[in-house]
């Protein structure tokens, strides 16, 4: 089954409105491939997402950072999928490991937050990944499995997830994973999808990896059979975020 080779932009807590708009005039001057082969997604912070949509070209689209677990209400601070779905933002990342670590979001809480974006009609970008410590105590597998676990036992229809690998040491490291490396994960995560989910969600599910993508070493990591795409969090602030879309080529 074709998986649409899919690059999402996490632009993080940065930007300022001038610095937004230069960012979206490059992505709109980008020559790439068409969204048959490549599909864009840029996730600005909350506060610049009808900005970046009413100015982003429409080939590419926009998803949130976070979204609350439940429907609105006395929660604040707060935004819900609910009013994402009114601005008509389609995605939204969830459980990327800044906030799993920062903001002590658990497996639990993040498999709750999934499940409830997609009840919405929400897309979902859902973040898994080792530290360090736990890649050298040998359980890289076992945290991505348990990460991954909690959002299937809460999770019925995958058509609306792309999961995102990403090990936390090599987020804004420069210390990218190997492609052998991110091809062992992917493919074991691919095979805990058969083996706990099913051989259909496992075929057509979307595993992108993120952590120090470059335009320097996108290609070689885009040529591993499981790498569906990437999350990018600093060369997406930069025009080489172009390059690394042509990587699906
Ligand atoms: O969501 C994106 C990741 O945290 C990767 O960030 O490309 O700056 O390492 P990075």
């Amino acid at each position: 089954m074709g998986r649409t080779f899919f690059v999402g932009g996490n632009w993080k807590c940065n930007g300022t409105s001038e610095e937004i708009k230069k960012i979206v005039a490059t992505l709109n001057a980008g020559q790439v491939p068409s969204q048959d082969v490549v599909e864009v997604v840029v996730s600005p912070p909350f506060v610049f997402l009808p900005l970046v949509k009413s100015e982003l070209r429409s080939d590419f689209h926009v998803a949130a950072q976070n979204c609350w677990v439940k429907n609105g209400g006395a929660f604040t601070g707060e935004v819900s999928a609910n009013m994402l779905v009114n601005l008509s933002i389609p995605w939204v990342i969830l459980g990327h490991s800044e906030r799993r670590a920062i903001l002590g979001e658990s497996n639990e809480f993040v498999g709750d937050k999934v499940a409830y974006a997609l009840s919405q009609g929400l897309k979902v970008i859902a973040c898994v990944g080792e530290t360090l410590e736990q890649r050298e105590s040998g359980s890289t597998m076992a945290v991505v499995a348990a990460q991954t676990k909690a959002i299937a036992d809460r999770v019925k229809d995958w058509s609306n997830v792309v999961i995102a690998y990403e090990p936390v040491w090599a987020i804004g490291t420069g210390k990218v994973a190997t492609p052998a490396q991110a091809q062992e994960v992917h493919a074991e995560l691919r095979k805990w999808l058969q083996a706990n989910v099913s051989a259909e969600v496992a075929a057509s599910t979307r595993i992108i990896y993120g952590g120090s993508v470059s335009g320097a070493n996108c290609k070689e990591l885009a040529g591993q059979p499981d790498v569906d795409g990437f999350l990018v969090g600093g060369a997406s602030l930069k025009p080489e975020f172009i390059d690394i879309i042509k990587a699906a080529e």
